[in-house]
């Protein structure tokens, strides 16, 4: 959480921060600030405001904002309220810094350095400006060293010193930080996402390291002063794929990308018409000889891992549990070596996900990560890494990312398969060739926007929306319902349809759309009677259903969409698209801010 960008070089600092910050708004969004370094030393221009960086910009523009160093952020709240006060940049003496992440002390370093008085928010990072303004007494490097070794917590920090102008200083622990060089000088930030724009080679900081940016070198050095080895990464977008590309929201266009992200992530991987991880590295033993299978993810991420555990429990034979990470911790997680552990995640810096698994690790299980952002601190954490080529997603609400997980499960599951000797030939040929028709699939549903779109209208005034369905279908809904509460703050709530007359069906009335997915030919009839039992309460059902499906008496339903057929393990591709645009065409009618839903945050580096 938190976005953080310093640029030190030629060009005009502001202009670029201000810019950089737009992009990396998606990590939080409460508040945002800048600091210029001044060019001849002494204190620098501080600017910072609660509220959006379109905020901070007309700040900007009432201000003087020269420069040519500087530092930026823009805050997901965690200590302190959202005001202009607790915005960073926070400075302290001859010391002004930018942080993300959580300094679990600041309570016990407030005491210790008696700074009760002397605060002038209520943060956590403030401290840490105060800290290291104690320790400096001309030499960063020695102040960063004495600061580190006092925090606990997690933290990225960018720092300015009041006398050495022109240059930035960053250390980190977990919570990350990458740099680059821009050619007329040099950036570092949070996400690569603000780097791209400038160059596509770039490094991910090393935890406790220092990484100093002059206008003209990248310097970095370990906590002891000695001089380390730089371990240079491409990345492979381009940046028209950091814009909106003439889509009125990000979400929309991560969306119609569906098609090409999908073949992106497959298509390498097929090799002689096999599902192929050599270029990953992954041997056949780590999936043939596992005896179950634990798979750690949160939010969006987890429910591919879903959709993952019906698939291998279903074509595979072996147990999958799929654990939330964020509760992984204090379950007493059983893994061992006969576990595999499958970690899936966007951002690649989920803490709780990246904590769950160095625990694996520990334990002597193979771990495999499933990442789209190349580097990411979870691809550094686990043994083997299976990137999703989804290209940078800017909507909070994942879309593409979730999709591209998907198509890697449907890979691995086969890998998984062909390791074991389970499937003949022409099975394997059968589901390879249906996981490559994918993207067109998917391409025909886009091009029934409109369809769905007017599906999408009657749920504009809906207080409650249910989701019903068996198996696979059910998977996909608990996304459906996240998608569609998370950007359109319309309550929503997916239920597998045996279990809604537990207690649930107590809330169906007349007002309740319910949309059921029917895709699963074993599970029909049974899915067919539960919604049944919601229609006879009054319920208006949306069915979307497969193909050419027979179904009775097509007027009781309120609303129906055919799916493009497919076989049934991957009917949860079109379904899971037609559940985006639902969410996403609600939100957008409601003129909500599509891609920045309130509270949430795209990274989470808290726990
Ligand atoms: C946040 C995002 C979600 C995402 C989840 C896990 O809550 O808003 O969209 O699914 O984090 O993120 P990850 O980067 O690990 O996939």
């Amino acid at each position: 959480m938190c976005g953080i960008i310093g640029y030190t070089g030629k060009k005009e600092a502001g202009a670029i921060m201000l810019d950089a910050l737009e992009l990396l708004e998606y990590r939080g969004y409460d508040s945002a600030g800048i600091a210029l370094s001044a060019e001849a030393g002494g204190e620098p221009k501080l600017l910072k405001r609660a509220g959006r960086v379109k905020d901070l910009r007309t700040l900007c523009a009432e201000n003087d904002t020269s420069g040519t160093c500087g530092i930026g952020h823009t805050r997901w709240a965690t200590h302190g309220g959202v005001c202009d006060e607790n915005a960073h940049p926070h400075r302290f003496g001859k010391v002004t810094i930018i942080h993300n992440g959580i300094i679990e002390n600041y309570r016990e370093l407030t005491e210790k350095y008696g700074l009760e008085d002397k605060l002038c928010s209520q943060t956590d990072s403030e401290v840490v400006a105060a800290v290291l303004s104690r320790f400096y007494e001309g030499d960063p490097y020695a102040a960063i060293r004495k600061t580190v070794l006092k925090l606990k917590g997690t933290f990225a920090l960018a720092i300015l010193f009041d006398d050495i102008p022109g240059k930035i200083f960053a250390v980190r622990n977990v919570s990350p930080i990458v740099a680059a060089s821009t050619g007329d000088g040099a950036i570092l930030s949070s996400d690569v996402a603000a780097i791209v724009p400038f160059t596509n080679q770039y490094f991910v900081v090393p935890e406790f390291h220092v990484v100093c940016l002059s206008k003209d070198r990248i310097e970095l050095f370990d906590l002891s002063g000695d001089k380390a080895c730089i371990d240079w990464l491409t990345v492979d977008w381009d940046v028209s794929r950091s814009d909106k590309g003439g889509y009125p929201f990000y979400m929309e266009k991560e969306i119609m990308e569906q098609p090409q992200v999908i073949g992106d992530t497959i298509m390498p991987r097929i090799k002689e018409g096999k599902p192929d991880f050599s270029a990953e590295g992954i041997p056949d033993n780590i999936l043939s000889d596992c005896k179950r299978i634990c798979v750690i993810a949160c939010g969006t991420a987890m429910h591919a891992g879903l959709v993952g555990k019906s698939l291998i429990q279903a074509m595979i034979g072996i147990h999958v549990d799929v654990v939330m990470a964020s509760e992984f911790m204090y379950n007493d997680p059983v893994v061992d070596k006969e576990t595999l552990v499958i970690a899936i995640s966007q951002s690649g810096e989920t803490i709780d996900t990246l904590e769950a698994l160095k625990f694996a690790r520990k334990c002597g299980s193979p771990t495999i990560s499933i990442v789209n952002v190349k580097g990411a601190s979870i691809a550094r954490a686990s043994e083997y890494v299976i990137y999703t080529c989804a290209g940078p997603e800017i909507a909070v609400a994942s879309t593409k990312a979730y999709t591209t997980q998907l198509a890697v499960l449907y890979l691995l599951t086969a890998r998984m398969a062909m390791a074991r000797g389970l499937w003949t030939k022409e099975k394997l040929t059968a589901y390879m060739k249906e996981l490559m028709r994918v993207p067109k699939v998917i391409e025909e549903v886009l091009l029934r926007k409109d369809e769905i779109h007017h599906i999408a209208d009657t749920m504009l005034n809906a207080r409650d929306v249910f989701m019903i369905g068996r198996g696979l279908d059910y998977s996909i809904l608990l996304e459906g319902s996240l998608k569609l509460k998370e950007v359109s703050y319309i309550h929503s709530e997916a239920y597998a349809s045996g279990e809604l007359k537990h207690g649930t069906i107590a809330l169906i009335t007349e007002e309740t759309p319910v949309i059921a997915v029917v895709t699963q030919d074993k599970l029909k009839s049974k899915e067919l009677s539960n919604i049944k039992e919601v229609q006879s309460r009054g319920a208006k059902v949306i069915l979307l259903i497969k193909g050419e499906e027979q179904i009775e008496q097509e007027k009781i339903w309120y609303r129906i969409f055919r799916l493009p057929v497919m076989a049934d393990e991957f009917m949860v591709m079109p379904a899971s698209v037609v559940l985006q645009l639902i969410a996403y065409y609600v939100s957008a009618d409601k003129g909500l801010d599509v891609d920045k839903p309130r509270n949430l945050a795209k990274v989470v580096t808290v726990e």
